[in-house]
């Protein structure tokens, strides 16, 4: 190990059979910390080749247990996003791609952040659960096309351990290491192709649009190597995506998506992950002509009720969806009134994203308690006109006293006196 961490320390590119060592004997134990934490600092500053990214993703793909999928039929696409706030796209785009006929067969989980994960946003729909063992999980995929299951066995435990060591060595920001911790996950979850939704902003992961791209580059040139055709588009995340922060509030705005009135920013990036995912999963053979074929299922309402048969192959109450108030309701609303007269200029996803999890709506450790009814509801975005005295958000709160969510969303939801120019939302795609 010890010349493993001078070769790479000089610069020179490490062998397959080398990175194999050095992931199976950290797994295993053989290699301590100290080493690896010089090896990763090595790694930052020298880089990695395209090879030694491959070499690192497939080894930490094979130090645990691999998804196998294979017994559901046809090509399984899976979505990733890097992560943001009030990122509904997942429970939009599962009945939603399903319902033209691509297999979604979804691992997901709960996760700490300003609002839970997509199971918990689930969770909202009464009976809903994701305990399915692996025959029923493939068998309602096989059924319905779609099926969602909790994270189970020992995947990628080489990620989950030099993640960890990372977050306390300072060696989390280097783009190949960034770049195979995520593709490893998601290639021992079994999909056959991956779309990435890689966010850029202050609610993202990556701040600026030159890391982004460089991350989106780093994950799809991986994917392509390891033999998972594998497409990145780089979306916004300076503002909140959609209105709805929170997690049944997100059901209700997935809903209202799936019916064609949901917010213009979230239908926009639905669409075109899931033309992507249409594409990959051969179901048309043009963007133009997968996009087409989503449009139509959002207006001839199958995707919206393969939604109800989603929910009620897991146990859940399908009526919420013809009757939203049936999900848990918060007890108290409230409005943030504008200041003054203006055009909104910012709303600082992060920030506004705390907002929510002050609230309750997310997990601050993870042993914390999250409150599935409570959040905040934009009224306005980037660009919109607002007058002094309207509501710019609505507080979904099981609290009475929400004085200081108000001055944190006070603090980051800016006025301009000028007109402002709505954001961009897609950026580019990167497919190769
Ligand atoms: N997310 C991950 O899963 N891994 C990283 O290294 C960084 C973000
Ligand atoms: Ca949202």
């Amino acid at each position: 190990m010890v010349d493993l961490i001078e070769k790479k320390r000089d610069g020179h590119e490490l062998t397959t059979e080398e990175i194999n060592f050095i992931i199976k004997g950290y797994t295993e134990g053989s290699i301590p910390d100290y080493q690896m934490s010089a090896l990763t600092m090595a790694i930052v500053f020298r880089g990695m080749s395209e090879q030694e990214r491959a070499d690192l993703t497939l080894a930490m793909v094979n130090s645990g247990d691999q998804i196998d999928l294979s017994q559901i039929n046809g090509i399984k696409v899976d979505k990733h996003s890097t992560g943001g706030v009030g990122d509904t796209t997942t429970l939009v785009l599962g009945p939603l791609v399903a319902s033209v006929g691509v297999p979604v067969a979804k691992m997901s989980g709960r996760g700490l952040g300003h609002t839970g994960g997509t199971i918990d946003k689930l969770e909202s729909v009464n009976g809903f659960h994701v305990e399915l063992d692996n025959e029923e999980f493939i068998e309602l995929v096989n059924k319905n096309k779609l099926a969602v299951i909790g994270q189970s066995g020992n995947l990628t435990p080489a990620d989950k351990k030099l993640y960890a060591l990372r977050d306390v060595t300072g060696t989390v920001e280097s783009i190949p290491l960034i770049a195979s911790s995520i593709m490893s996950k998601k290639i021992a979850a079994g999909a056959d192709a991956i779309v990435l939704d890689v966010k850029t902003g202050a609610g993202a992961f990556m701040k600026t649009l030159e890391d982004s791209r460089e991350l989106a580059k780093a994950m799809v040139r991986i994917g392509n190597n390891v033999g998972r055709k594998t497409m990145a588009i780089i979306s916004d995340m300076s503002q909140p995506l959609g209105y709805a922060i929170g997690n049944a509030l997100e059901v209700n705005e997935a809903i209202d998506t799936l019916k064609g009135e949901g917010p213009e920013d979230l239908t926009e990036l639905c669409l075109t992950l899931g033309s992507y995912m249409v594409l990959l999963a051969e179901k048309a053979k043009t963007l133009q002509e997968a996009r087409a074929l989503l449009e139509k299922a959002i207006e001839n309402g199958s995707a919206l009720e393969k939604f109800k048969v989603f929910l009620s192959s897991q146990g859940g109450d399908a009526t919420v969806v013809d009757d939203p108030s049936k999900l848990p309701q918060a007890k108290y609303t409230y409005e943030l009134e504008a200041k003054q007269d203006g055009y909104v200029s910012e709303i600082t996803a992060n920030e506004v994203g705390t907002a929510a999890m002050l609230l309750g709506a997310g997990r601050a450790t993870k042993d914390s308690d999250i409150d599935l009814a409570v959040g905040l509801v934009l009224r306005k975005k980037i660009g919109d006109q607002v007058k002094q005295g309207e509501s710019l958000v609505t507080i979904y709160s099981n609290f009475d006293d929400v004085s200081e969510v108000k001055q944190k969303l006070y603090e980051n939801i800016k006025i301009a006196d000028s007109k402002v120019e709505p954001l961009i939302l897609i950026h580019e795609a990167i497919t190769n």
